[in-house]
């Protein structure tokens, strides 16, 4: 190959390298340009959906507000006719007391509907630790043994030989469990036994409570998760939306079933881990 040919050979390669590196840079600009367009497309869509969970929440606040204006209404109006009757016709010492205690009953039952609905519509965030679910059981069945009275109730820890851990807010899985076990006290009027369960199902863990009581009837069943919804007497109906809520927090799911035999089985399902849903 003479000279010439040699310089048009290497010009030559040189050109299609040029061409070459020029395609390249186009082609990552193209990129570039892509990945900016779809992060763009993604913090819209993030936006948006911040937004739709504002939306929805504000809408839940305010169904739930009606419900709580409602709730509040049928103790203000014991209260208030209590106190009038007092004040017209106090009577008897027996019948002045009487009607004390209505309104010191009315006052707890109010006091104890707002603890519970700003528990609702101001949830704290999870503060993530990792515990024994053991431990956790432990203190709910001492504290929920407060709840028991007279009842011939035995509660019950059902633990595998290697306890789980759990990354979760101790304090608010606490505060599930000692509702879910509260509601299963005030099922068993009769007596009986309540078991905590918890087991690790792969990176899941499965905590439950099962009682031997009342059970729900199926035309309630779908409503028991109802803010307000309650069957008691001196019931709230928001002890399961609270714990509902909680669950949803730790990325987990609440359920509820009647067993085959007698009574019902709460089931909490929670990410062993935090952050790795279910
Ligand atoms: N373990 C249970 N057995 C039978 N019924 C239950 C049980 N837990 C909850 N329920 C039903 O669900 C309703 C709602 O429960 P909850 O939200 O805790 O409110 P509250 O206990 O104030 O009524 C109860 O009133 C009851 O009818
Ligand atoms: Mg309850």
């Amino acid at each position: 190959m003479g000279d010439l040919a040699l310089v048009i050979s290497f010009l030559f390669v040189g050109i299609i390298a040029g061409i070459l590196a020029d395609r390249e840079r186009r082609q990552k600009q193209v990129l570039q340009q892509t990945t900016q367009q779809l992060s763009a497309v993604y913090r819209e869509f993030q936006d948006n959906f911040e937004g739709m969970k504002r939306a929805e929440r504000l809408y839940a606040l305010g169904q739930l507000s009606a419900g709580l204006a409602h709730e509040v209404r049928n103790p203000l109006a014991s209260i208030e006719g209590a106190a009038a009757i007092l004040q017209k016709e106090p009577g008897t010492e027996e019948r002045r007391l009487e009607f004390l205690e209505i309104i010191q009953k009315e006052c707890r039952r109010l006091n104890r509907l707002l603890t519970n609905f700003l528990d609702f519509a101001k949830p704290r965030l999870p503060q993530y630790q990792a515990v024994e679910v053991g431990q956790v059981l432990d203190s709910v069945i001492s504290l929920a043994a407060h709840a028991i009275g007279r009842k011939a109730i035995r509660l019950r820890k059902d633990l595998p030989p290697n306890p789980p851990i759990l990354e979760c807010d101790p304090e608010q899985l606490k505060q599930v469990l000692l509702n879910l076990t509260i509601n299963a006290i005030q099922a068993m009027p009769d007596g009986g036994e309540i078991v905590l369960a918890a087991q690790q199902q792969a990176e899941k863990i499965l905590i439950q409570v099962r009682d031997q009581g009342s059970g729900i009837s199926p035309a309630n069943l779908d409503k028991t998760f109802d803010p307000f919804f309650t069957t008691k007497e001196n019931g709230t109906g928001l002890g399961l939306p609270v714990a509902h809520q909680i669950v949803s927090q730790h990325g987990g799911v609440l359920s509820v079933e009647n067993n085959v035999d007698k009574g019902t089985t709460f089931s909490v399902l929670l990410p062993a881990q935090h952050g790795r849903g279910l």
